[in-house]
C-alpha cells in the first residue's frame, strides 16, 4: 500500500480543472512530521496560486480544491493550514481495514511491479588475490541489500560480481611464487600461502615506489614552503581589506605544505620499516626493478604465456574459495560472477569498433577516446597494447545489454572511481549504448575512530574477517552475559547462544553502515554498532524477539489472529496503536525511496521509526491482558503485523533475526 500514490489519484482527478499538468502539482504530497499537521500534507496550493489567471490565493485555490476532492473514504475532511497547505488525516476506519487486510499477506502489503526488463546490479566486484579487507564492506552490504529490495518490489534482478581476476594483483602473486614460493607449501595451504605471497610482494613494490617517490615529494615541499613564505608577506603587508583574502591563501597554503610533508614522512617510515626488517630488507635490494616486473608478469600473463596462464589457473580457483567463504558467511550470493578475464577475448573487438566509428584515435601510440566533456581522454589501449580497466568496463556494458538487455546498470563502486564512471557513461552514450539508465551508486569511505580510512596499526587495511569475527565476539559479550542469560527459560545452549551472536554481530556491521547515507564516510565503532538500546540492528533485532514472544504467550498462529480479527474486528482505542499502524502502512514507500535514491538508509530509518513505534505501544498498550477481546484481537494484529513487518524490512538488509535474545 503507498497511500501517497492512492492519494495522488484522487488528487490528480480534482486537479484537472486547475491545471494541464495535474500529476505534477498532485506529486507534491509528503508525509508530514508533526501530526499537529495531519499524516499527510499537500502543498500544490501554492504554486497552482502562482499560475492563478483570475489572481485568486492560495488559500482560496487550497479550498476550492478541498471542495472538488473526493476522499471520502480514506481521510478525515482536509484542513487548510497557514498559507494554503492542505492536510490530511487518514480515518481511523482506513487504517484499521488496511490493517485487517494486510494480514495474511507475506509481501507486508507492499505492491508487486510488474515489469520484465531486468536490473542489473554490479555489486562487491573485489580484486581477488588478495584477502578481503574493510574497504569491500560497502559495495557488498549496499549492493547486496538493494538486490534484495528491488527483487522484492518486483523487479527481475541480475547480480553480478565483477571480480578483478585479471589485474595486476595477479601479476604480483605470480610474481611471488616464482621468486619466493615454495611449490609443496602453496600446494597444501594454497589461500595462507598465496596471501603471503601476496603481503611480501606487495611491500616491495611499495618500497621501491615510495623510494622513487621521494625526490619528486621533497620538491613538492620545497615549492609549498616558497609559496608559504610568499603568502606570509603578503599577509604582512596586506591593508584591511585584503588582509582576510590573504590569510585565507596563507592557510590554504600551510595546509597544502602539512599535507606534502605527510606525505614524505610516511614514504619514509615505509621505506625505513623494509630496509629494517631482517626479511624484506635484503629482498629489497635483490629485487630493485620488482615493480616493473610485476607489470611485466601480467603483461606476460595477458598476452596468454602458457605459463602465467597455467599459475593463473592454478591459482584463481583458491583467491574464489576465499571469499566464498566470506560471502557464505554474510548470506551474499550472486547469479553471475563474471570477472574481467572473462571479457579479455572481447576487447579487440570493442577497440575496433570504437576506431571504426571514429570515437577512439591514436595519441602517441595509445588508443584514446577524446570527450568533450573531459579534459583528459579515456584511455583503451596502452602503448605497449595493453587494454585497461574502462576497456574491460565497455566490453562489460556491451555485454550485458545483449544478455540481459536490462533497464538499468547499478555500479556500486567506491566514490572514488567517480570519474571514470562519468566518463564510461559518456562514451557509452557516443557508442550507442545509452538506451540503459546507468547509474554510479557511489559510496563514501569507512573511517578508524580517528576520522582517517581504518587502517591496522602496520598500516594495512584491516581484513573483513577479523573485523566479523571482532563483531560477532562483541555480540556475544552484550547479547548473552550471564546477567541477562539467567532470564530465559529454557536456558540457552552454547549453539543458540552461537547463533544470536552470529546473526546479532554481522547485522551489526551491516546495519551501521547502511545506516548512513552511502555517499558519506562514517566512523567505525564497534561498541555502538552492537548495543542494545541505540539506534542498532540489534535494537531492531530485540524488538523483533520480543514480539514474537507476545505472540507465543497468547499462543496465537498466523490463522488465530486473522480469524480473531474477523470475528471481533478492529478498533483503535490508544493513540499508540494508531501511530504504529500509520507507520506499518509506509512500508512500501520506505521501500520506494531506497528506489529512487538507491540508498538502503531509508529502510534503515524506516525500521528504526517502526521499532520505537512499537516500543511506545508496548509501553502503553497491553496486549494479553487486554480490556476486550476486540482490543486484545486488534493489538494482536497489531504485534503479528508489525513483527512481520520488521523481520521483512531486515532480511532486504540481509539481516537476520532470531527467535529470542
Ligand atoms: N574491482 C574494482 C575495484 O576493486 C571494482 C569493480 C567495479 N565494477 C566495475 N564494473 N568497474 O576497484
Amino acid at each position: 500500500m503507498h497511500v501517497p500514490h492512492l492519494l495522488q489519484q484522487r488528487f490528480i482527478d480534482a486537479l484537472k480543472d486547475f491545471t494541464d499538468r495535474p500529476e505534477q502539482y498532485a506529486s507534491m504530497i509528503r508525509g508530514t512530521s508533526d501530526p499537529k499537521h495531519g499524516d499527510y500534507q499537500a502543498n500544490c496550493a501554492m504554486p497552482l496560486a502562482k499560475q492563478s489567471k483570475d489572481g485568486k490565493n492560495p488559500r482560496e485555490i487550497a479550498a476550492m480544491l478541498v471542495a472538488k476532492l473526493e476522499l471520502d473514504d480514506i481521510c478525515e475532511p482536509p484542513e487548510i493550514a497557514g498559507p494554503g497547505f492542505i492536510n490530511l488525516k487518514l480515518r481511523d476506519r482506513f487504517l484499521t481495514d488496511s490493517l485487517a487486510n494486510m494480514l495474511g499477506d507475506d509481501r507486508c502489503g507492499v505492491a508487486q511491479v510488474e515489469t520484465d526488463k531486468p536490473i542489473v546490479i554490479d555489486f562487491s566486484s573485489p580484486n581477488v588475490a588478495k584477502p578481503m579487507h574493510v574497504g569491500h564492506i560497502r559495495s557488498t552490504v549496499i549492493g547486496d541489500s538493494l538486490a534484495r529490495t528491488l527483487r522484492f518490489l518486483g523487479y527481475p534482478v541480475v547480480t553480478d560480481n565483477h571480480l578483478g581476476d585479471w589485474g595486476t594483483q595477479f601479476g604480483i602473486i605470480i610474481y611471488g611464487y616464482k621468486h619466493f614460493g615454495d611449490p609443496d607449501v602453496v600446494e597444501s595451504n594454497p589461500v595462507t600461502e598465496l596471501a603471503k605471497l601476496y603481503r611480501i610482494v606487495n611491500q616491495l613494490v611499495e618500497y621501491r615506489k615510495a623510494s622513487k617517490s621521494l625526490p619528486k615529494l621533497k620538491q613538492t615541499i620545497e615549492d609549498a614552503r616558497q609559496v608559504v613564505t610568499e603568502a606570509k608577506d603578503t599577509v604582512e603587508q596586506a591593508e584591511d581589506k585584503q588582509l582576510k583574502k590573504a590569510k585565507k591563501t596563507l592557510a590554504a597554503a600551510e595546509r597544502r605544505l602539512a599535507g606534502a610533508e605527510t606525505g614524505l614522512a610516511s614514504a619514509e617510515e615505509k621505506i625505513l620499516k623494509v630496509e629494517q626488517d631482517s626479511d624484506l630488507g635484503p629482498k629489497a635490494i635483490a629485487h630493485a626493478n620488482i615493480d616493473t616486473e610485476v607489470l611485466e608478469e601480467t603483461a606476460k600473463l595477458h598476452r596468454g604465456d602458457p605459463e602465467n596462464i597455467s599459475l593463473w589457473n592454478r591459482f584463481l580457483p583458491h583467491c574464489k574459495d576465499e571469499i566464498n567463504r566470506i560471502y557464505a558467511r554474510l548470506d551474499i550470493h550472486f547469479d553471475h560472477t563474471l570477472g574481467e578475464s572473462f571479457y579479455h577475448p572481447m576487447l579487440a573487438d570493442v577497440t575496433a569498433k570504437l576506431e571504426q566509428l571514429g570515437l577512439a584515435s591514436d595519441s602517441d601510440g595509445a588508443l584514446c577516446v577524446f570527450l568533450p566533456e573531459f579534459d583528459a581522454p579515456m584511455i583503451i589501449r596502452k602503448q605497449d597494447g595493453a587494454y585497461l580497466y574502462a576497456t574491460t568496463d565497455l566490453a562489460t556494458l556491451e555485454y550485458r545489454l545483449t544478455e540481459f538487455n536490462p533497464s538499468e546498470i547499478l555500479y556500486v563502486v567506491d566514490t572514488r572511481q567517480s570519474e571514470h564512471f562519468e566518463k564510461l557513461f559518456a562514451v557509452a552514450d557516443h557508442f550507442g549504448l545509452s538506451e540503459v539508465k546507468l547509474v554510479h551508486v557511489n559510496f563514501g569511505t569507512v573511517l578508524g575512530e580517528d576520522g582517517r580510512p581504518m587502517k591496522t596499526r602496520s598500516g594495512t587495511l584491516i581484513g573483513l574477517e577479523s573485523l566479523l569475527n571482532d563483531a560477532v565476539d562483541r555480540a556475544k559479550q552484550v547479547v548473552c552475559n550471564p546477567e541477562r542469560l539467567v532470564n530465559f527459560d529454557p536456558p540457552m545452549d552454547a549453539e543458540e547462544q552461537d547463533n544470536i551472536a552470529e546473526a546479532v554481530g554481522i547485522g551489526a556491521i551491516k546495519f551501521a553502515d547502511l545506516s548512513h547515507h552511502r555517499t558519506s564516510d562514517y566512523r567505525f565503532n564497534l561498541d555502538k554498532m552492537v548495543a542494545l538500546d541505540g539506534n542498532t540492528s540489534a535494537y531492531v533485532q530485540y524488538s523483533y524477539a520480543r514480539m514474537q514472544k507476545i505472540l507465543q504467550n497468547a499462543n496465537a498462529s498466523d490463522d488465530d489472529v486473522a480469524a480473531l480479527v474477523r470475528e471481533h474486528g478492529v478498533e483503535f482505542t490508544h493513540i499508540a496503536e494508531r501511530n504504529l499502524v500509520l507507520q506499518l502502512i509506509r512500508f512500501e514507500e520506505a521501500l520506494n525511496t531506497v528506489h529512487k535514491d538507491y540508498a538502503p538508509n531509508h529502510l534503515v530509518d524506516y525500521l528504526l521509526e517502526t521499532a520505537k513505534a512499537y516500543s511506545r505501544f508496548n509501553d502503553n498498550c497491553h496486549v494479553l491482558k487486554a480490556e476486550s477481546k476486540s482490543i486484545r484481537a486488534t493489538r494482536l494484529a497489531i504485534v503479528f503485523h508489525c513483527k512481520q513487518t520488521l523481520g521483512k524490512g531486515l532480511n532486504l538488509l540481509g539481516i537476520d533475526v532470531v527467535p529470542r535474545m
